[in-house]
């Protein structure tokens, strides 16, 4: 049978060789310090698994839900008020099953064949395969290292930015690691305005940041509501990946098209989650900023330890993700991660994973706790691997 043409536009699937690799050593007893995929290990907070189990003891929770419920909707508009002081009405709010589907199925909604879509290189790779999906084309502009590993607006071709429907930016960035400056958003809804362009801010780390600045929201930006939709993912902030909990919001016409593409595809989400989210967006913020904290620990811990036996990793800013460069004795980041497992029992992500101007670097996950870390360093200090 010949499968649709659409999927013969996604990759292989690099990740499965280090897999399998990191699965033999296991089995021979090598200790594996794991820090390839950004799943947080820190705890759910009790009341929000305790709100799913209340609501999941009530047998009408078991039916389709239909829609969003109001209280959830007023919950993330209050959030928006008091977290990042932005006032936006309910009705331009609407769930999805997590980031990765919202977007997944963002570009069916705005998106015709051969439309343009701006996107970060490297990036999160659901951008890419959102627009695939949709049978619209990327259009890449670099994060590199000259400008701060942030979108830098005038080097985008006068004619891409003509051409472009809509635009993804991701800050607190993974993979890379960046953060917002003041005026990265004011940029963006000015260069917007002028080309007739949608951003699309996935705001996953907003919680995760160690510049001193509580991370925000660039519909907080003046105009941002007119140009642009964010999506609110509540996975990281709460340790909720497994529920599948986000949000899209802002322009509403926007969120509205979405939401009629969803409501032909889905029955709405599960009652017993949307109480769980419910419970996290009311609930007290205290044990987010602790947790924020404690990723910074983690990060000093990889990036100073890594300088400290001669590896120059730079500190991120934000996010949970720390983005290495590879020793200058290896040419493919691939090869360096395959390395790093076999001699020092370390696996973290290829940067080529993320697209072309992710070759050079790795990206590690903050997920282990700063003595694991300490660990991760002496053995790789010990294996070698590091001098050429
Ligand atoms: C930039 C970014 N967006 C979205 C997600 C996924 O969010 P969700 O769990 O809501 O799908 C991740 C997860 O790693 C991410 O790094």
């Amino acid at each position: 049978m010949e499968f649709a043409k659409r999927t013969l536009r996604f990759g292989e699937e690099i990740f499965a060789a280090l897999n399998e690799r990191k699965l033999a050593l296991e089995s021979e007893g090598r200790k594996i310090w794991n820090m390839s995929i950004g799943t947080p290990d820190f705890e759910t907070p009790q009341a929000i698994r305790e709100a799913l189990c209340e609501a999941a003891m009530d047998p009408e929770s078991w039916k389709y839900s239909l829609r969003d419920l109001p209280e959830l909707t007023q919950a993330v508009s209050n959030y928006y008020a008091r977290r990042y002081g932005v006032s936006i009405s309910p009705d331009a709010i609407m769930s999805c099953y997590g980031t990765q589907e919202g977007c997944g199925h963002l570009a069916l909604a705005l998106c015709d064949e051969g439309d343009s879509v701006l996107l970060p290189d490297p990036c999160y790779p659901v951008f890419k395969a959102g627009v695939l999906m949709a049978g619209a084309e990327p259009a890449w502009y670099p994060l590199n290292k000259e400008h701060g590993f942030l979108p830098y607006l005038p080097d985008i071709p006068e004619e891409t930015a003509r051409k472009a429907k809509m635009m993804i930016v991701s800050l607190p960035s993974n993979p890379v690691g960046s953060v917002a400056l003041p005026d990265t958003y004011r940029d963006l809804v000015a260069f917007a305005k002028a080309y007739d362009i949608l951003i699309v801010h996935d705001n996953a780390y907003s919680d995760i940041i160690f510049t001193g600045t509580p991370g925000g929201s660039f519909l907080a930006t003046p105009g941002a509501m007119d140009i642009g939709v964010e999506f609110f993912s509540l996975s990281k902030s709460f340790n909720v990946t497994g529920a599948r909990i986000s949000f899209l919001l802002g322009r509403k016409d926007v969120v509205d098209a979405v939401r009629l593409l969803r409501s032909q595809i889905d029955f709405g989400m599960f009652i017993p989650v949307q109480k769980a989210a419910i419970a996290a967006l009311n609930g007290p913020l205290d044990n987010v900023k602790a947790q924020c904290e404690l990723y910074r620990q983690r990060r000093d811990a990889l990036c100073g330890g890594a300088r400290a036996i001669g590896w120059p990793i730079p500190d991120n800013m934000g996010s949970m993700f720390v983005w290495a460069p590879v020793p200058a004795h290896y040419e493919r980041s691939m090869d360096f991660c395959m390395d790093l497992l076999d001699r020092a029992g370390v696996l973290c992500t290829p940067g080529s994973s993320f697209g072309p101007h992710g070759e050079g670097y790795v990206r590690f996950a903050l997920v282990l706790p700063p003595d694991q870390i300490h660990e991760a360093l002496a053995s790789i200090q010990a294996s070698g691997i590091l001098v050429p």
